[in-house]
C-alpha cells in the first residue's frame, strides 16, 4: 500500500471509528447506550477485566453470563463460598485470579461499602488488581484519564509508533505514548476502542490496515511492514515436564477426585490423582506411583501448555469391582463431573479415558 502524507495520530479519530464500528459486548455500555444515559456498572468492568486477562472474549462470554446470574453484585460474589466461586470459574485458567477476584470482591464488600474505589491509585490498593486492571476500570468504569495497555494495545501502539525496542523492554516507553495518546474525555471508549482495533483490524497476521483509522499516521504501515512490529525477544522453548494421571471408576460409575493444596499451580482446584510432574520420567511418574495396587491400563496421553512449561501426562485407567478407601479424596459420580472445579487439564485427562465424561465444553 502507497502512502504519501504522514498525519499525526489523534484519538478523535480512533474515537470516530470506534462510534461506527465498536463491538457489542455483553460488559460494554457502547456509544449509542451512553448517549441514552447509561453508565457502566464497575463490578461489571472490574469482573470483565479480570476474566478477560489470558483469555479471549469468545471464551469469556459464558463465564461472564453466568457470574452475574448467580451473583449479581460484588457483595453477593463477596458471600459465595470460596468452593462455589472456583468450581464456576473452571475451565477459564489461571486460577490464582478467581482466589483474587473472590478476595477482592470481599475487601470491596467489607472496606468499601460494596463500592469500588473509583481511582487508579484507590483500585491498586485492591487484592489482585494490577497496573492492566485499574487502568482499565478507572479509565471505563469511571471516565479517568488512565493509560490502558493489554495486548492488543500494545501490537497498536507499537505499530503507530514503530517502535524498534522488543517487548518486554518496550512496555514503559509504549505505556508513555498511550498516555500522551489517551484523552481527557471518553478515555474509556478510547481504552476500548484501542483494544477493538487491536482485535479486530490491527491484527497480529494480516491487519486490515486500508480500513484503520490511523492509517495515515501509522509509522510502521509507513515502512511497509505492519506485522514486524510489535519486535519481540527471542523465545525460550518451554520446558516439559512428565506425569501420570490415574483415572479410577467404580462399578457405580464414580470417579476418585482429590483437592489440590491451596498454594501453588491449581491450588485449591479439584484433580484426579496425578503423580509429581518432573522434567524426568521415572518410577515416580508411572503406575508405581498409584493411589493403590489396581489394574491401571494406559489410555494415552495429554498434554497441556501452562505458562511456564508444558505437561505431557500419561493417562492410567482402572475399573474397580471394589471401591478402595479414598483417604486424601473423595468418590464423585461421574455424571457429576461438570459440577467441579476441574481445571482445562484435568477434563482432558478425565475425558481421554472417559470420553463423554463431560456435558459441555469449555
Ligand atoms: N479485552 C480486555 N478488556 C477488553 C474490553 N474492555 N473490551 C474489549 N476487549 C477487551
Amino acid at each position: 500500500m502507497s502512502k504519501t502524507s504522514s498525519e499525526i495520530p489523534t484519538a478523535a479519530a480512533l474515537l470516530i471509528w470506534y462510534d461506527r464500528h465498536h463491538r457489542d459486548l455483553p460488559w460494554r455500555v457502547s456509544p449509542p447506550m451512553a448517549a441514552r444515559g447509561v453508565k457502566a456498572e464497575p463490578y461489571q468492568v472490574w469482573l470483565s477485566e479480570v476474566m478477560l486477562q489470558q483469555t479471549t472474549v469468545p471464551a469469556v462470554k459464558s463465564y461472564f453470563a453466568k457470574f452475574l446470574e448467580r451473583w449479581p453484585t460484588v457483595t453477593d460474589l463477596a458471600a459465595a463460598p470460596t468452593d462455589d466461586v472456583m468450581a464456576a470459574w473452571a475451565g477459564l485458567g489461571y486460577y490464582a485470579r478467581a482466589r483474587n477476584l473472590k478476595k477482592c470482591a470481599e475487601a470491596v464488600a467489607n472496606d468499601h461499602a460494596g463500592i469500588f474505589p473509583d481511582t487508579e491509585e484507590g483500585l491498586k490498593a485492591l487484592p489482585g488488581i494490577g497496573d492492566y486492571t485499574a487502568a482499565a476500570v478507572a479509565a471505563i468504569a469511571f471516565d479517568q484519564q488512565a493509560a490502558v495497555m493489554d495486548g492488543n494495545v500494545e501490537r497498536v501502539i507499537s505499530r503507530l509508533y514503530a517502535i524498534a525496542t522488543p517487548l518486554p523492554a518496550a512496555k514503559p516507553l509504549m505505556r508513555q505514548k498511550v498516555a500522551l495518546l489517551t484523552p481527557a474525555t471518553r478515555p474509556g471508549d478510547f481504552a476500548q476502542a484501542m483494544m477493538d482495533l487491536g482485535a479486530t483490524i490491527c491484527t497480529p497476521k494480516r491487519p486490515a490496515c486500508s480500513l484503520c483509522p490511523f492509517r495515515d499516521a501509522c509509522e510502521a504501515l509507513r515502512l511497509h511492514d505492519p506485522e514486524h512490529f510489535p519486535v519481540k525477544a527471542a523465545k525460550k522453548d518451554k520446558p516439559v515436564r512428565q506425569g501420570a494421571a490415574f483415572i479410577a471408576v467404580t462399578s457405580e460409575g464414580e470417579i476418585l477426585l482429590r483437592r489440590r493444596g491451596e498454594s501453588g499451580l491449581l491450588g485449591g482446584m479439584t484433580e484426579v490423582p496425578t503423580t509429581g510432574w518432573t522434567a524426568r520420567i521415572d518410577g515416580a511418574t508411572g503406575t508405581e506411583a498409584a493411589p493403590f495396587a489396581a489394574d491401571w491400563q494406559a489410555c494415552g496421553t495429554v498434554t497441556h501448555v501452562f505458562t511456564h512449561f508444558e505437561l505431557r501426562l500419561t493417562i492410567y485407567r482402572s475399573a474397580l469391582a471394589a471401591k478402595p478407601a479414598a483417604d486424601d479424596g473423595w468418590w464423585e459420580p461421574v455424571t457429576n463431573l461438570d459440577s467441579q472445579a476441574l481445571p482445562t487439564v484435568m477434563k482432558k485427562a478425565i475425558a481421554q479415558a472417559i470420553p463423554r465424561a463431560f456435558k459441555s465444553r469449555d
